[in-house]
Order: structure tokens, then sequence, then C-alpha cells
């Protein structure tokens, strides 16, 4: 059984004149421990249908469920997990403490996985530095790690690597498949070839549409 199911999602924003059809009829599913690579040019709606998997927004028609449950419904970290493309970490905690908060969060002691993911991600200079006193780069590689903290049973990662160099996109793309073998569900919004290089399968959508 998948993971994340879209079934039949189309979705847009505002009304009227302003109105914007984003998502038509689009459906995807996603199993445990598969890799999936959402492609397509800007403006193409992976963001929107990153929100919708992680339950950030909900579909206008159609359905969008993680585990059996509405996606919008679930707000459990070991169940899904998300880095939006703007990393959305919280300024005033530190680095560490942004990748542990899903952990402190379930109550589990995340000291183990925090070391394995400081050293995966190459974070370890800077865990206790104040998460807006490190580079665009290591924020994102930030959210990366607390996105994988809890292995969860679905990791939606909008453009993980668009703030990495060559040797940064080989570390974060590794730490995704790692998570996949281990069985999380992974689904990546990316223009990077990189990535779907490594992806069991890539999604491309044109104008809202799925179109391989
Ligand atoms: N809140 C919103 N209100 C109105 N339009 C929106 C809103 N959010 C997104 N859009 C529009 O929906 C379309 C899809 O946006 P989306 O962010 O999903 O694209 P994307 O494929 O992620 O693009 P990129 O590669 O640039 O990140 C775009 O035309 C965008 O302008
Ligand atoms: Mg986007």
């Amino acid at each position: 059984m998948s993971v994340l199911e879209v079934r039949a999602v189309s979705h847009g924003y505002g009304a009227g004149t302003g109105r914007v059809e984003v998502l038509h009829d689009v459906s995807l599913a996603v199993g445990p421990g598969e890799f999936v690579a959402l492609a397509g040019p800007s403006g193409s709606g992976k963001s929107t249908l990153c929100h919708l998997a992680a339950g950030l927004e909900s579909p206008e028609r159609g359905e969008v469920t993680v585990a059996g449950r509405p996606a919008d419904q679930v707000t459990d970290w070991a169940v899904v997990a998300v880095v939006p493309q703007q990393h959305g970490l919280l300024a005033g905690l530190s680095v560490a403490d942004n990748v542990c908060l899903p952990a402190y969060r379930a109550g589990s002691d995340p000291a183990p996985t925090l070391a394995a993911l400081a050293e995966a991600l190459d974070l370890s200079t800077f865990t206790r530095r104040g998460v807006l006193e490190t580079s665009l780069g290591e924020q994102q590689r930030t959210a990366v790690a607390r996105a994988l903290v809890l292995s969860p049973r679905l990791a939606v990662l909008d453009e993980p690597t668009g703030h990495q160099d060559d040797d940064h996109v080989v570390q974060v793309v590794a730490a995704l498949a790692a998570a996949a073998r281990s069985g999380t569900a992974v689904l990546v919004a990316t223009h990077d070839q990189r990535v779907w290089e490594v992806a069991d399968r890539v999604v491309r959508l044109d104008e809202g549409r799925v179109i391989v």
C-alpha cells in the first residue's frame, strides 16, 4: 500500500478574475522506500503539490492521504515531515534544536540521530550556533536533517539542493537515498538532474498536469 496517495486533485488560488488554476486532475502514489522526484518548469505546481502532500494546504478537489489519513489531518512528523522551499526553520533556535525539534515533540532522544545526520550533512561545526548565523546552504541542510530525524513514513522536500555546491548536493542526495532505503517514502520537488538520476522515478508536471 502507498504511503502517499494523491487522487484526482485539482487545486488553485483566489476567486473571480484573480483566480489561478494550478493543478489539474493530478494523481500520484509513493510507496514505502520509494524515492520520487517531481520535475517541471517554474510555476508548474511542484510546490503546490508538496504543500498538499505535506498537509500544509487542503485540496479543493480530489483527495490526498498519507498513511491512509487525510494529509491535512496529520501533524505527526514521524508520519510526514517537510522541507519547504523557504526552509521554515525557527529563528530563535540553534541548528541542533531545529533539527531535534520533531524528536523533542515526540518525546524521543534525538542525540544519536543528530550526531549521524550532522556528520552526513556536514553540520557538525555549527550545530550550536543560532540558525540565522549560518549560511543559506547550511540552513537548507539543517532543514533536511530536521525532516529526517524521526525517520518519517513520508518526507516531502521542496528543492532541497537549491543552495548547495556539488559536494553538498552529493551529501543531501545520499541522505535522502539512505532514508528511502530505510523505508521512508521520499518525494522531492527539484530542477536538479543529480537528484533525478538517483530517484526511482521522475514525475513531470507541466502547467499543473502530470505528463509522465
Ligand atoms: N498563494 C498563491 N496565490 C496565487 N497564486 C499562487 C499562490 N501560490 C502559488 N501560486 C501560483 O501557482 C503556480 C504554481 O506555483 P508553485 O509554487 O507550485 O510552482 P513551482 O512549480 O513550485 O515553481 P518553482 O520551480 O518556481 O518553485 C504559479 O503560477 C504561482 O504563481
Ligand atoms: Mg516551487
